[in-house]
């Protein structure tokens, strides 16, 4: 079905989770953007990032392997090379326009080292301009810390209430709404730690999520997977991650959910691409397991690229064939010889 026609949630929420098929995070806020730059030595002004958005948008055959973008408010109103606005231009490929709307995770008070995302003043007129202006969906990114004694069961439910009113107020709309509750895996805790973490978080946001009404049929979740801290001395292989992630999951997300589109948080490219896979080699599981990575598919062409327009088409390159090998982690077909083999 073309984009334009997609209009109830469960079938928009559906083709974001089409086989062989994932999201890009291309929503990163002017200060996310503004370090990834710098990491390639790029100045962070808007034509620099509307030059660097229109590269990965255009690329030929994208749609092959990403169902759906999401985009940042600056984003939304920019528009390609061409003149054609880029909600216009993503929609006439196939591909399916979104949105983040959280207003980012600011320090929460009485809680030292713990965030609550904000966001929700205003957001109902703003979900009705993100819909006219093409969104299908949207996004709204809750942030965990693990520490010594965080978090607290405060942070935790503070968070999860703003993702149902958010995810509520969306589905008003008519928009899916993407829910993200991000367990950050900084620190040098256990595979074990982040389990527990994982848990309690899940828990938290499908009780609010519950008692708010919002429709599992039509939202997806956007998680990070259980992994050892990054810090930590033990690192646990991909195959006991997808195995203790999957545990986790199971206990606590309803098969009435679409789909898991998981985040890349930090991992390397190659892990984020491994782990999916090795979930999906265990399936069929009760709902689509897939991704939503932003760094893990936009590394390799950030750095082919370097703010050079004569390496516009390597940088193509490097993001199609990221977008390809996830394409194939989604039915567990993906093989790591292929990061050698120059595939
Ligand atoms: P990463 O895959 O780089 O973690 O980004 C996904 C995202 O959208 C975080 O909000």
């Amino acid at each position: 079905m073309a984009v334009q026609e997609l209009q109830d949630l469960e079938s928009i929420a559906q083709a974001l989770v089409a086989p062989g098929k994932g999201i890009l995070a291309a929503d990163e806020s002017t200060g996310t953007i503004e370090k990834r730059f710098r990491s390639i030595d790029v100045e962070s002004t808007e034509e620099n990032r509307r030059t660097y958005r229109n590269l990965l948008f255009t690329t030929e055959g994208a749609e092959e392997f990403i169902s759906g973008v999401i985009l940042y408010d600056e984003t939304i109103r920019q528009s390609a090379d061409d003149g054609t606005p880029f909600p216009q231009l993503l929609a006439e490929r196939g591909i399916i326009p979104g949105i983040k709307v959280d207003k980012g995770a600011k320090d929460l008070a009485n809680a030292p080292g713990e965030t609550i995302t904000e966001g929700l003043d205003g957001l109902r007129e703003r979900l009705e301009e993100y819909h006219e202006l093409g969104a299908r969906f949207t996004k709204w990114r809750a942030v965990i810390t693990i520490g010594a004694d965080i978090p607290s069961e405060y942070c935790l439910w503070t968070n999860a209430h703003a993702l149902a009113r958010y995810a509520a107020l969306s589905q008003e709309a008519g928009l899916v709404p993407i829910v993200e509750p991000e367990v950050l895996m900084d620190g040098d805790h256990t595979i074990e730690r982040s389990f527990e973490v994982t848990s309690r978080t899940l828990h938290a946001v499908f009780t609010e999520l519950r008692d708010q009404r919002v429709h599992f049929e039509q939202m997806l979740l956007k998680p990070n997977m259980v992994l050892s801290g990054y810090d930590s001395a033990e690192q646990a292989g991909h195959d006991e991650v997808a195995e203790q992630t999957l545990r986790c999951f199971y206990r606590h997300v309803p098969a009435a959910v679409p789909g898991i589109v998981f985040l890349s948080g930090g991992q390397s490219d190659e892990d984020a691409t491994a782990n999916l896979n090795a979930m999906n080699a265990s399936g069929p599981h009760p709902w689509e397991l897939s991704f939503s990575y932003g760094r893990a598919l936009q590394a390799p062409a950030l750095k082919a690229w370097g703010g050079d327009p004569a390496k516009v088409e390597a940088a193509q390159q490097a993001f199609y064939r990221r977008a390809k090998f996830n394409g194939a982690a989604r039915s567990g077909s993906y093989a790591p010889e292929w990061e050698t083999a120059g595939a």
